[in-house]
């Protein structure tokens, strides 16, 4: 356990416990507020995220921004991003159940120092990781688990939905349900008083 965010982040810039180091262009640590109360979680960087060093910053983050600009969520005011693994898997596939392993510990380590009230995962590989080995996105989208005093969600991935515009309705309910989420358990992501 590193205690303090920065130091992690330069250690973790010089990560090579495993093979994505080899690849990679960028370490994608993470972004956003390090007083957040909610945290979202990818599965690890694509070509764009891969090239800035920043998650979510192609086609899939520009929706993912737009839907928490609805609820009143934002990177630079009240939220932190990062993913499950930090270096892009080549050609975009699912990372490893081994780098995730060798990865996961810079996540939890995040997740130690930041201590959030929310855990959002975005997809698949995020919500079988962090919620629950057998997690089924299509059944279990916007469902409430509370884990070591945490709450968390599991819901579309972006690049999903870019793919099957016709989840986005049920992906924005998530993103609502988020919203009342916040209103009842966060003390200063919407200010003290006002968009409670
Ligand atoms: N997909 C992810 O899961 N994470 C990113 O940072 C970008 C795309």
């Amino acid at each position: 356990m590193i205690n303090d965010l920065q130091l992690l982040r330069e250690h973790c810039l010089q990560c090579k416990q495993c093979g994505l180091s080899e690849t990679r262009t960028h370490v994608v640590f993470g972004v956003g507020v390090p007083n957040a109360e909610v945290m979202l979680i990818g599965e690890g960087p694509g070509e764009q995220e891969d090239l800035s060093g920043e998650p979510f910053v192609g086609r899939g983050g520009q929706l993912l921004d737009k839907m928490l600009f609805a609820v009143d969520l934002s990177r630079k005011q009240n939220i932190y991003i990062a993913n499950i693994v930090k270096c892009r898997p080549p050609q975009n596939r699912d990372p490893l159940p081994e780098e995730q392993e060798a990865c996961i510990g810079y996540l939890r380590n995040q997740v130690q120092l930041l201590r959030p009230k929310i855990i959002v995962c975005l997809g698949r590989i995020a919500a079988q990781k962090l919620i629950k080995p057998d997690f089924k996105v299509t059944k279990e989208h916007g469902v409430w688990f509370e884990k070591s005093g945490v709450q968390m969600m599991g819901t579309y991935h972006p690049a999903a939905l870019l793919r099957s515009p016709s989840s986005k309705p049920a992906a924005m309910e998530d993103f609502f349900g988020l919203r009342e989420k916040v209103r009842e358990i966060c003390e200063h992501t919407y200010g003290d008083e006002t968009g409670k």
